[in-house]
């Protein structure tokens, strides 16, 4: 190999490792933010499974727009809060914002709607990909992204399971 073609290569591959790590940090942050409300939100399902409890909560005006099927407006927050044998395990967040949507590609967008997860004490987890919560959201474009928004017209002071 020639001086001229190694350097290339070195070069070639810092090039590619720069890029990768710039990917990876877009990856994780964006711009759902923690709710500072947490404790204005409305609990409205609660869903088991083996050891896991998951409490989901959203604003009671995102809940009034599902009810009259109209647009969640923008600025809601759905929280579902994840415990593991009783225990605060971490909170998922989806938040809505206008044009939000437009930070991502068609093959990854979901709506206006933005992913994070976030642990006890608030921070984001930064080995998550976010994209992983928006592909599988996406299988629910029919309900506004949301897997237990249909529960919600049920709803009557007591979380529905
Ligand atoms: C493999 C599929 C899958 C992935 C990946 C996933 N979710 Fe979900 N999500 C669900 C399902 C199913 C529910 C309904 C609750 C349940 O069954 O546990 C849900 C519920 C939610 C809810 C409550 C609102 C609703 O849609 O009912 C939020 C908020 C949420 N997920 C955020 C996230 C975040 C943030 C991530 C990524 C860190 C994520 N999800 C990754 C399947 C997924």
């Amino acid at each position: 190999m020639t001086i001229f073609a190694s350097r290339f290569l070195v070069i070639s591959m810092v090039v590619a490792f720069v890029s990768l790590a710039g990917w990876q940090a877009d990856a994780e942050t964006n711009r759902v933010k923690f709710p500072e409300n947490l404790d204005q939100l409305v609990h409205y399902t609660t869903v088991r499974r083996g050891n896991v409890t998951e409490h989901i909560l959203t604003t009671p005006e995102a809940m009034e727009a599902v009810k009259k099927g109209q647009p969640i407006p923008n600025g809601t927050h759905f929280v579902l809060v994840d415990y593991r044998d009783g225990a605060l395990y971490r909170y998922f967040v989806m938040e809505k914002g206008s044009g939000w949507g437009a930070d991502y590609d068609d093959r990854r967008r979901t709506g206006d709607w933005q992913f994070q997860w976030f642990w006890p004490d608030k921070t984001i987890n930064m080995s998550e990909n976010t994209a992983r919560c928006q592909s599988c959201h996406q299988g629910q474009a029919d309900s506004d992204y949301l897997y237990t928004g249909y529960r919600i017209p049920r709803f009557n002071d007591t979380p529905v399971e």
